[in-house]
């Protein structure tokens, strides 16, 4: 087990718990069940259950037995362990006293039991464990338990408050100790020095003063130390030195100043340091030359300078961060490490070959830095983050190799971002999307305006592809919700570089809500959010929580700050100073969350308030269809109402966002004979469909939306479509005989990803966001070589209109209507992706899911597909006429996500884009079973919830890359 033994204490003293058990269980087995435990025990475990509110124990079943309800066994290591566990459990141990079993160990876990640490524990005196982590208990550690013989307790994520007992010293049988995440104040006891057989205390994120007692030096059994985020004063101690067992040392903001003693490097067992954020005077990097298990290396904020010692490459390390430092001179690197955070220092290089490798297993980030521009590499790789990295800041006097920012069009005035979230328009301003998904070093030139440098990882937790943004946990209420519905975190350091904007002074808004830790009655609410805000690299805000400034979760809170723009750019970072809880209510719930960044000039408005209400008309009434192709809109001005040059055709295209071309009224004239009745080939619910040849010799179709003029406005649209030769979807899936068309599968998968990014490109992509309302097999065209596109956007609804969702009478079609939408009238995204989803069961099927079939046994595709689901029969829903002629692997994915998409919860759904991966194989899709019923009983629907929920969390996890985190378990 070697080297994870000391990270797993929890696991590994729990499951040998269970095999001594299950050993003495085995033993009895053929005897029937073990006896209860006696009655005072029973007295003892009603007393704590009244302490700790723990209302659900049932008296009437033996808490021997570990078939009855007080034993949950523990989720097998290889399934997807859900993201909060909790863990209900009592074992008892029977091989004690011949004949009886007594309690032994008492799990409860992420229960949010709001009571306080029982006394009566005391009355159990056979228990070794207690583990009461992710609860809701005040109060602090009862004097009785200093009788006990307890081995193992976890107190984490609590709300325990007062000193640490100095009584806690006379436990001396404990092995583990966790007080982490709770209110802790007051210094360590120097009783806690008879603790002889301590193997693991974790102190972090309390609010613990003073100095270490050297009483502490006692504790040589020691393996793992962790007091980060607390208020520890004075240097830090000498006592290291008899800690030769020690693996894992973390002080992360622990309060102490500089330097690192020297005596750190006859810990010659450590494999994990972690010092960061020290205060006082700086020193030169500590000796720790002889520390050669050592894995993992963190010394940030350390105030260390000069050179890294060469032997630094020559070991092991899996992890290095040495960010944020006055560290100068060559690094050479080592090969194997996997992450190095050499930001922030004066290093100079060199850029060896290796360092910029592909392979996304190494990230290397060497942002801020000093390193000679003539070293920059020819080409740069994801991986490499090289921001700020090269003497002279980004002024390389040439285009970067690395830094491939766009150049300036022109002075901007102004910056608006949706941090973590799609584009968007609120209140006529338009919100860049920053999507990106982000990653340990990562430099992203996104705009011409701004680009972000990302470093840092969450520790102590699977690393996953959805760790840099945070999505909300419950439904935003707030104006402008959409700003707050996913935000970008941050692990430790995150820059917005604003670029191109015309010197000045400005004001910078910073939007902030804490959509993850909550504010009710739950450990979900004990977590602590605390980072630090510099604009011009000036400390703007610090120890900032958005939770206490808001006063609530989910709520949001604007800070405004002057600046000065000066050389054109203008930089705000969010930096994790190591403070804060990192447990709650996940691991690896901590660092910056930004929701939306302001930056307005405050000279010269970019644009007039009055422009803006006139585009959102125009563009509010215009929708086009895909990226791909065509689309081309053509705009009339009958009576010159919007006035001459004040919007040009220019800025309505950019607004679209679309790779669009224009024609001028004259032309579609022409096309169409001055619209002759002749070329007349439909009359649509919006208005009438001409065919035209341009000179050129193009086929078009034009649509004149005349009902869309809403009263007082004379504007007149046409849309002109690629004339489509193949009809619709619906025709060519189930029209008339003589109308459809041989699809077979590669043609059907084609469509199917064609709608998907089509959908993909109108929820996220477009700088304006589009619901289309009416996604069907009929409103899906197919042209010659048989690619989809997305037509009649007749009920399209622009998303700035109003917030995150849509407050609509349902308009659309029976049978394709979202849940939600149909019977509330809520309207977002994820109604497309509904319509999508049972678009795909059509297209799989090749049945039309309007056909009314109860007769047949089912009401809906849907239903089919989860009764043939069931039974375990899905092959049989792919259409009969592609014979055996699909792929089959393929055809499951698509299934899959057909069915993903048209769940009745909206939240389950994906958005598009993540379809897209899907469909196109590049991400697992998660499985979901349900119950054909609920198609027919819709007093179920609301039921569904909670268990999507775990689903969804579930797919957050299950994207998880290889683990290259140490796991620290929970304790
Ligand atoms: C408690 O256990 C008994 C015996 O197994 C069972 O009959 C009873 O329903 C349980 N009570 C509750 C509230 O679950
Ligand atoms: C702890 O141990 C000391 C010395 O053995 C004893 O005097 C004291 O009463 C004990 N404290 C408690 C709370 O039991
Ligand atoms: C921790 O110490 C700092 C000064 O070092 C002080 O500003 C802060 O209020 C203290 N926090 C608590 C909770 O005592």
């Amino acid at each position: 087990m070697g080297r994870s033994t000391c990270f797993q204490t929890g696991h590994i003293f729990g499951f040998f718990l269970l095999l001594v058990f299950m050993g003495s269980n085995n033993k009895v087995e053929s005897q029937a069940e073990p006896p209860p435990p006696p009655k005072d025990e029973i007295q003892a475990l009603h007393e704590i259950a009244a302490e700790l509110g723990k209302k659900d124990w049932n008296f009437s079943e033996n808490p021997c037995n570990n078939k009855s309800s007080w034993y949950t066994p523990p989720l097998p290591p290889n399934v997807p362990q859900p993201t909060v566990v909790k863990n209900s459990s009592v074992t008892c141990n029977c091989s004690l006293n011949a004949g009886q079993c007594h309690i032994y160990t008492i799990r409860l876990s992420g229960l949010d039991l709001s009571g306080v640490l029982p006394r009566s524990l005391s009355k159990l005196p056979y228990l070794k464990e207690i583990v009461l982590f992710r609860n809701f208990l005040s109060g602090t550690i009862p004097r009785e338990w200093a009788t006990m013989k307890l081995e193992f307790v976890s107190l984490s994520s609590n709300r325990l408050s007062g000193p640490v007992p100095s009584y806690l010293g006379n436990i001396t049988t404990l092995t583990v100790l966790s007080l982490e995440d709770n209110l802790f104040s007051g210094t360590i006891p120097p009783e806690m020095g008879k603790l002889v057989n301590m193997e693991t205390l974790i102190l972090n994120a309390n609010y613990l003063t003073g100095q270490l007692p050297p009483a502490l030096a006692n504790l040589v059994r020691l393996k793992q130390f962790r007091i980060s985020s607390n208020n520890f004063t004075g240097k830090l101690p000498n006592i290291f030195q008899s800690w030769k067992q020690l693996q894992i040392l973390e002080i992360q903001a622990g309060g102490f100043e500089g330097p690192i003693p020297s005596t750190l490097s006859v810990m010659n067992s450590l494999v994990e340091i972690r010092i960061t954020d020290l205060h006082g005077e700086g020193s030169r990097f500590p000796n720790l030359q002889n520390l050669k298990n050592l894995s993992r290396l963190v010394l940030r904020s350390c105030n260390i300078s000069g050179p890294i010692p060469p032997y630094i490459w020559e070991m092991p390390l899996q992890t290095l961060d040495l960010s944020f430092n006055k560290l100068e001179g060559n690094f050479s690197g080592n090969e194997k490490t996997l992450f190095m955070f050499l930001t922030s220092n004066l290093l100079t290089g060199p850029i060896t070959e290796w360092i910029n490798t592909r392979d996304s297993h190494y990230q290397r980030d060497l942002s801020y830095n000093n390193i000679s521009a003539s070293l920059e590499p020819a080409s740069c790789t994801e991986h490499l983050n090289l921001f700020k990295s090269f003497s002279g800041g980004n002024n390389l006097g040439r285009q970067s190799n690395c830094l491939k920012n766009f150049p300036c069009s022109k002075d901007w005035y102004s910056v608006h971002i949706n941090c973590g979230g799609g584009s968007t328009t609120i209140g006529g301003i338009n919100y860049d999307g920053d999507e990106d998904l982000g990653g340990p070093a990562k430099y992203f030139p996104l705009k011409e305006t701004w680009e972000t440098s990302s470093t840092g990882y969450f520790w102590d937790t699977s690393i996953t592809s959805k760790d840099y943004i945070a999505q909300n946990v419950s439904f935003l209420k707030m104006n402008n919700s959409e700003l707050y519905t996913r935000a970008r975190l941050s692990p430790l350091s995150l820059t917005y570089y604003i670029r191109c904007l015309a010197n000045g002074s400005y004001t910078v808004k910073l939007h902030f809500a804490e959509i993850v830790i909550r504010d009710n009655s739950s450990f979900q609410s004990l977590g602590r959010r605390v980072f630090n805000v510099y604009i011009q690299e000036k400390l703007e805000l610090k120890d900032f929580n958005i939770k206490n400034a808001a006063k609530a979760a989910d709520k949001e809170v604007i800070r405004s700050f002057k600046t000065v723009v000066r050389d054109k750019t203008l930089s705000i970072r969010f930096h994790w100073a190591g403070k804060g809880t990192t447990a709650t209510p996940k691991r690896g719930t901590y660092g910056p969350l930004i929701s939306a960044i302001s930056v307005e000039s405050d000279s010269k408005p970019l644009v007039s308030k009055e422009w803006n209400t006139k585009m959102k008309f125009v563009v509010g009434a215009v929708v086009s269809v895909m990226c791909l192709i065509v689309l081309i809109l053509g705009i009339l001005w009958r009576r010159g109402y919007l006035g001459g040059g004040k919007m040009s055709r220019e800025q309505v295209l950019r607004g679209l966002d679309l790779q669009a071309g224009f024609f001028t009224f004259k032309q579609m004239k022409a096309a169409t004979n001055n619209f002759h009745p002749a070329n007349k080939i439909g009359e649509g619910g919006f208005g009438s469909v001409y065919k035209g040849l341009l000179l050129d010799g193009t086929i078009i179709a034009i649509k004149q939306l005349s009902t869309l003029s809403r009263q007082g406005d004379r504007t007149n649209l046409l849309l002109v479509y690629e004339y489509m030769e193949n009809n619709s979807l619906a025709r060519a899936l189930s029209g008339p005989n003589e109308s459809q068309l041989k699809l077979d599968w590669p043609t059907r998968q084609k469509i199917c990803l064609g709608i998907a990014k089509g959908l993909a490109f109108l929820h996220e992509e477009s700088s304006l966001k589009i619901v289309h309302r009416d996604i069907k097999a009929t409103n899906l065209l197919l042209d010659r070589d048989l690619n989809a596109k997305i037509s009649d956007f007749g009920l399209a609804k622009f998303v700035e209109e109003e917030n995150t969702h849509m407050s609509t009478e349902a308009a659309g079609t029976i049978g394709y209507m979202a849940p939600e939408y149909a019977l509330w009238g809520y309207l977002t995204y994820k109604a497309d992706v509904y319509s999508f989803g049972i678009v795909t069961l059509e297209i799989l099927s090749g049945k039309n899911n309007l056909k009314r079939r109860s007769e047949e046994g089912y009401v809906c595709l849907q239903d089919l597909a989860l009764v043939l689901q069931q039974a375990g029969r899905l092959m049989e829903l792919v259409d009969s006429r592609l014979g055996t002629e699909f792929n089959e692997e393929e055809a499951i994915r698509m299934m899959k996500v057909a069915l993903l998409c048209s769940n009745p919860a909206p939240a389950a759904r994906p958005i598009m884009s993540e379809v897209v991966n899907m469909l196109e194989g590049r991400t697992p899709v998660p499985e979901i079973t349900m119950d054909p019923s609920i198609f027919r009983d819709e007093e179920r629907f609301g039921a569904l919830r909670e268990q999507l929920n775990q689903i969804q969390s579930h797919r957050m996890t299950s994207s998880q890359s290889s683990d290259s985190a140490a796991m620290l378990q929970d304790l």
